[in-house]
C-alpha cells in the first residue's frame, strides 16, 4: 500500500479506535511523523499514565509498552511488532535478580525501566535515564544494587559519590558499538560542537561529551545552549528529532549507530496493529500489581 493510503487508513482507525500512539525517539522517522506524542522512556510512560484513549500504540519497544501496560491495565496496549525487544532488558531475568539479590541482602534494587515487567515486580524502585541520579539520591541507604545496566549505573556512581553502587553487569548492545576513535574525528571536523551523549555509553566515550542527557533531555540541552552545532552519541533516530525540535542548529550523528529492534516499527505495522488490534501486551496481574509499585515510586520523584 501506498504511504499515502496508510495515512489515510491510520487517520480513520485512530479515530474510530479511540487511540493515541506514543512513539520513542529513536523510531523511524515516518513513525515519529505520525505519533501523538514522541519522547524518552519517562515522557512516554507519563504519557501513558495521564492519557484518556482506550487504546495506546506504542512505538517502541516491549518493555516500553509493558510499562504502559502496568501503568495502565484497563487500557488496551499494543505493540506493533512483538519481537522489538530490548536485548538490555533481557540480560537480566527474575532467576539472576533474585541470585544477585541474595549476594547482597538488606541492599535496595534499583532497576533501569529497559526490564521486564517480572524484574520490576521484584525490585524496590525503577529509574530511567533521565531521574537515575534523582532516584538513586532519594533512597536513604548508602549501598544500592543497580540492574541491569553497568554504564548508566558507572554514570550515575560518577553523580552520587556519597553512594556505594553495585552494578549488574548489563549493557545496550548499540551504545558499546560506538567508536571513541569515531568521536574523536567528528569533533576534529567539527571542533565547534558540543558533544552530547547517552549514559547507556561506556565511561571511554561520556568522558568525550559536553553533556550526558536522556534522550528527551539532549534536545532540552541543545535548545538551550548558546552551541549552534552538536555532535550526537546515541542512536541514529535522534538526529531526525533534534532537527526538527531545534530548527537553525547542526547536528552530526555518528555513522550506523542504530538499534534494530527500535527500527521494527514501520507505518506499514502501526497501521495493521491498529486495524487488527494486534499485538496485545498482557501481563498477569499479580506482576503487574508489585511492578506498577516500582513505576509508580519513580514517577512520584521527578
Ligand atoms: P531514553 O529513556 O533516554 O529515551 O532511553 C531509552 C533507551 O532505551 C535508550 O537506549
Ligand atoms: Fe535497548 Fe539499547 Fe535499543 Fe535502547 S538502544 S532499546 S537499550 S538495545
Amino acid at each position: 500500500m501506498e504511504n499515502k493510503e496508510l495515512l489515510v487508513e491510520l487517520d480513520h482507525l485512530r479515530r474510530e479506535r479511540r487511540a493515541v500512539i506514543l512513539a520513542h525517539n529513536y523510531q523511524n522517522p515516518e513513525v515519529q511523523d505520525i505519533a501523538d506524542y514522541r519522547g524518552d522512556s519517562l515522557g512516554l510512560s507519563r504519557q501513558a499514565a495521564a492519557t484518556n484513549a482506550e487504546v495506546i500504540v506504542f512505538c517502541g519497544v516491549h518493555f516500553m509498552a509493558q510499562t504502559a501496560k502496568i501503568l495502565c491495565p484497563e487500557k488496551m496496549v499494543l505493540l506493533p511488532d512483538l519481537e522489538a525487544g530490548c536485548p538490555m532488558a533481557d540480560m537480566i531475568g527474575p532467576e539472576e535478580l533474585r541470585a544477585f539479590k541474595a549476594q547482597y541482602p538488606g541492599v535496595p534494587v534499583v532497576a533501569y525501566v529497559n526490564t521486564t515487567a517480572e524484574v520490576k515486580a521484584e525490585v524496590d524502585i525503577c529509574c530511567t535515564s533521565a531521574n537515575a541520579v534523582q532516584v538513586v539520591r532519594s533512597l536513604p541507604d548508602q549501598r544500592v544494587l543497580f540492574v541491569p545496566d553497568q554504564y548508566l549505573a558507572h554514570w550515575v556512581a560518577q553523580q552520587v559519590p556519597e553512594k556505594e553502587i553495585i552494578p549488574y553487569g548489563g549493557f545496550c548492545p548499540t551504545h558499546v558499538r560506538i567508536d571513541p576513535k569515531s568521536v574523536i574525528a567528528a569533533k576534529q571536523a567539527h571542533p565547534e560542537a558540543e558533544v552530547i551523549g547517552h549514559p547507556e555509553c561506556p565511561p571511554d566515550l561520556l568522558a568525550l561529551c559536553d553533556a550526558v542527557k536522556s534522550t528527551s533531555g539532549m534536545i532540552k540541552y541543545a535548545k538551550e545552549s548558546a552551541a549552534t552545532e552538536f555532535i550526537v552519541v546515541t542512536e541514529c533516530g535522534m538526529i531526525h528529532r533534534l532537527q526538527q525540535d531545534v530548527p537553525g542548529k547542526t547536528f552530526y550523528g555518528l555513522p550506523e549507530i542504530v538499534c534494530p529492534n527500535m527500527k521494527r516499527t514501520t507505518l506499514e505495522k502501526v497501521v495493521a496493529s491498529l486495524r487488527e488490534l494486534k499485538y496485545q501486551i498482557e501481563i498477569p496481574e499479580a506482576v503487574r500489581v508489585r511492578a506498577m509499585q516500582a513505576v509508580q515510586r519513580m514517577i512520584t520523584i521527578g
